[in-house]
């Protein structure tokens, strides 16, 4: 199994482009299955995810075309409207094909996602809002079948912000009879250009990027080439590794209005932040001071940006709480790094970090993949090497993480 070597010590310092968001390129490709016509994907990243979502829909008899950074896929006709658990138990975001087959081809299979590391992570919210849509759904042997005439708009109160579960929702309704309307949806921005591709296909949208979201039916779609928006995580984790190392560092191509919440934590630890049109220019002189963080839904300090902060934390100046409202089990990450010489405590979904003057390079395991990203940033900044097993993880979230941070000075190749 592949592993990461780091020689920490070394500030990033340099320029490098943020790749295209995986958490907007798998709904976005997803769509495809609406439309009865070519749809051509740019700035798609090169990821494990990406490639299991194209496998996924050329099992479903889509045709595809994968470059470098693009996808050409054509969902005219499918044969088997089935979405394989061998798929499903490696990527959960295959459930976002279930809103999509069932619109449009009226029968699904799905399977149903299982436990996930980070937490338990239902979908009982994607189905009862096909359901108030007029789906029959089922679940046998593990999986989930949808049955259904042309979907009817409906009313849509989500008790949870879901984010795949707005994306299943809006994508279902845009072929649907009649207004959909989702209260309490997902604002985060890969929402937002998933509503922009569909748009762009000829879907009626409205109130994209707030808590209530209407959808018009329409009776087709049509083909459309759309670019992927930047990865805000990724830029995060950037930045993040960027002020942990004490560099100066510019993100170009960087999505610079989805990052509010974490520039301004960043500032408050002491960055210096520079936003452009398309870049984002960060320079950490001194140590970092501590912050606290309490995970949210968007416009809230995200989730997938939690593992990082810690792992900033742990060489800052003081003690910093760390609250985790969203996933029950996503402090994975606290024990790998306390093999490090971090001093981390956790109580309940809090995690307390008493800042440490250095951290010593050891063997450590990745568990998930934003627990990987931090520790790979508490990598760059410890003393010695260290070594970062399963890094399997990483590459569903990170294009050649290896090559971009060495382009920024880091001392860090991958291990065969
Ligand atoms: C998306 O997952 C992202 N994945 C996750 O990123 C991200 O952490 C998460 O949103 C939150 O921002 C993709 O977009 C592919 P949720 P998703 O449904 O949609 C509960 C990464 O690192 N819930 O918004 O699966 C759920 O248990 C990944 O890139 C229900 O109870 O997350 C959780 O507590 C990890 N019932 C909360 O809602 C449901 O039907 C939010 O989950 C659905 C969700």
């Amino acid at each position: 199994m592949q592993k990461l070597s780091i020689q920490g010590g070394v500030p990033l310092t340099g320029a490098i482009r943020v790749a295209g968001a995986k958490n907007a390129a798998l709904p976005i490709l997803a769509a495809s299955l609406l439309v009865p016509e070519p749809v051509h994907i740019t700035n798609v990243p090169r990821l494990n995810d990406v490639r299991t979502m194209v496998k996924l829909l050329g099992l479903m008899g889509v045709k595809t075309e994968a470059g470098e950074h693009d996808v050409r896929l054509d969902a005219a006709s499918i044969g088997e409207p089935f979405a394989p658990y061998e798929l499903v138990k490696t990527m959960r975001a295959s459930i976002l094909a279930l809103g999509p087959l069932t619109a449009r081809f009226g029968e699904a299979r799905v399977s149903l996602p299982g436990g996930c590391a980070i937490g338990e992570r239902p979908v009982d919210l994607h189905i009862k809002g096909l359901t108030a849509m007029g789906a029959e759904i089922t679940i046998e042997q593990g999986n989930i079948h949808a049955k259904a005439g042309r979907l009817k708009g409906a009313r849509i109160f989500m008790d949870t912000v879901t984010v795949t579960g707005t994306e299943n929702l809006m994508m279902a309704a845009t072929l649907a009879d009649g207004e959909t309307i989702l209260e309490n949806a997902a604002r985060e921005p890969e929402v937002v250009d998933l509503a922009r591709c569909l748009v762009a296909m000829g879907a009626r949208i409205s109130g994209h990027g707030t808590d209530v979201i209407r959808v018009q039916g329409v009776e087709r779609l049509h083909g459309v080439t759309h670019s992927v928006m930047p990865d805000r995580i990724e830029a995060g984790t950037f930045l993040a590794a960027a002020a942990a190392t004490r560099g100066a560092v510019t993100l170009e191509e960087a999505p610079v209005d989805a990052l509010d919440a974490v520039i301004e934590k960043l500032r408050e630890a002491g960055a210096a932040i520079a936003v452009g049109e398309r870049t984002l220019r960060i320079t950490m002189k001194g140590r970092p001071r501590a912050v606290s963080v309490r995970t949210a839904p968007h416009p809230g300090f995200p989730t997938d940006m939690q593992a990082q902060f810690i792992a900033l934390n742990c060489v800052a100046e003081g003690a910093a709480h760390v609250t985790e409202t969203i996933f029950e089990n996503r402090f994975m990450h606290v024990q790998e790094l306390r093999r490090l010489g971090a001093h981390i405590e956790v109580e309940g979904n809090t995690a307390i970090i008493h800042g440490v003057d250095r951290l010593a390079g050891a063997a450590v395991m990745a568990t998930d993949l934003r627990a990987s990203a931090s520790l790979v940033i508490a990598g760059l900044v410890a003393e010695g090497e260290t070594v970062i097993d399963r890094i399997y993880h990483l590459d569903r979230g990170y294009e050649r993480i290896e090559e971009r941070l060495g382009a920024l000075g880091a001392r860090i190749k991958r291990l065969d």
